[in-house]
């Protein structure tokens, strides 16, 4: 009875192998390395095999999928993609290198379009000149070529973002207003805004401006400002919260400004302060960040930050794929599209200010309600 049950499950085990390697072979997908990958649409592989002309393959590549915004981003793509194209994402894992092998590997695989949020800013250039000796469109998304999308040397290359600078202007438009309705916030009485600045990634065309152009932008209201302390927190919350927590030990209540590249890190800065005592108390510090990612808005909710400029994921992922779609099948790339192309053959979504009266609108473009 036991040598025929081992039998048994011998067959079985050699059976079920055989049936992964079929199926395997059927569904493979390109690969770049230990990477993740998922294909949106695989129910209609191994139809009659005419779906896929109406279904483009769209090659996807996030910078890292471990990071906030960015995951608002990529749900919003694979949604603009369902029943339209099938969609290969991967986790270039904040790794240039295996980027690229991923959009070899994606060309190999005949995707007919390429949507791509870069790790490196810079290598815009290496992953176009791919493109283009494959004649395959290839769209930009979120990080933008800091020369400028024109610049590239290929006739199907486009950018889908936003304008960098104006995150910046209207980050400083509310810390200004708002600092000049609360008098009380310059702490010391020295008519100066002693404030911390946290960083995104340097070299990030968002991150170089919003650094810049909010503190132009409060300074130019005629605020005085001081710098306490400035470094990159790489978008991070955790490594915001490291910083804020460094910087509360050495500068204690001098700071009176929290200025943020993005709200993940002003995550991290909220809960460096709540160890800190503020938020209790009456004990308050301004914090502001850019995306208006639903974290945030519930700290602006509870009075606990202070705004945030709203970065729309749902527009920067959709159109990203429809212009794809529409390269792939030969149409104008803004097709059905309600967008227009500025000079630098860019796409641009607009921000906008959200502090506690205009939640409604980030909870839209967040798909909250
Ligand atoms: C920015 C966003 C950041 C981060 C970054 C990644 O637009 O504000 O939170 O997601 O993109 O490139
Ligand atoms: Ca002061």
């Amino acid at each position: 009875m036991k040598k025929i049950m081992g039998l048994l499950l011998t067959t079985l085990l050699v059976m079920s192998l055989f049936v992964g390697c079929g199926s395997k072979e059927k569904d493979a997908e390109p690969t770049g390395g230990n990477d993740s990958n998922q294909s949106s649409s695989e129910k209609d592989q191994g139809n009659n095999g005419d779906n896929s002309a109406d279904k483009p393959k769209v090659g996807v590549t996030i910078y890292k999928f471990d990071d906030n915004f960015m995951t608002y981003t990529r749900n919003a793509m694979t949604s603009a993609a369902e029943g339209n194209a099938e969609l290969v994402m991967n986790d270039s894992q904040n790794n240039q290198s295996v980027q690229n092998d991923q959009v070899d590997v994606m060309i190999n695989k005949g995707v007919k379009a390429l949507v791509i949020n870069l790790v490196d800013p810079g290598a815009a250039p290496t992953i176009a000149d791919k493109a283009k000796a494959a004649d395959i469109p290839l769209i930009f998304v979120n990080k933008e070529y800091p020369e400028g999308t024109d610049k590239i040397d290929y006739d199907k290359v486009w950018y889908v973002g936003t304008q960098s600078k104006e995150s910046g202007d209207i980050q400083g438009k509310l810390v200004a207003e708002a600092w000049k309705a609360h008098p009380e916030w310059d702490r010391n009485g020295d008519g100066v805004m002693q404030y911390v600045m946290l960083m995104g990634e340097p070299g990030h065309p968002d991150a170089e401006a919003r650094t810049k152009y909010s503190v132009e932008y409060i300074k130019n209201e005629g605020i005085k400002v001081e710098e306490l302390e400035k470094q990159t927190g790489m978008w991070d919350a955790t490594k915001g919260k490291e910083l804020m927590t460094t910087w509360l030990g050495k500068e204690g209540d001098k700071i009176e400004m929290v200025l943020c590249n993005n709200d993940g890190m002003a995550l991290g800065v909220v809960e460096a302060l709540k160890a800190d005592g503020y938020f209790s108390d009456g004990k308050y510090m301004p914090v502001v960040g850019v995306d208006a990612i639903p974290e945030a808005l519930d700290l602006i909710q509870q009075d606990i930050m202070l705004g945030t400029v709203l970065n729309d994921p749902l527009n920067q992922g959709r159109v990203s794929i429809e212009m794809a779609i529409n390269s792939a099948a030969g149409k104008d790339v803004l097709d059905g599209l309600d967008f227009s192309l500025d000079e630098t053959k860019a796409v641009r979504i607009p921000y906008q200010p959200i502090t506690k009266d205009n939640l409604d609108l980030a909870k839209k473009a967040y798909g909250m309600e």
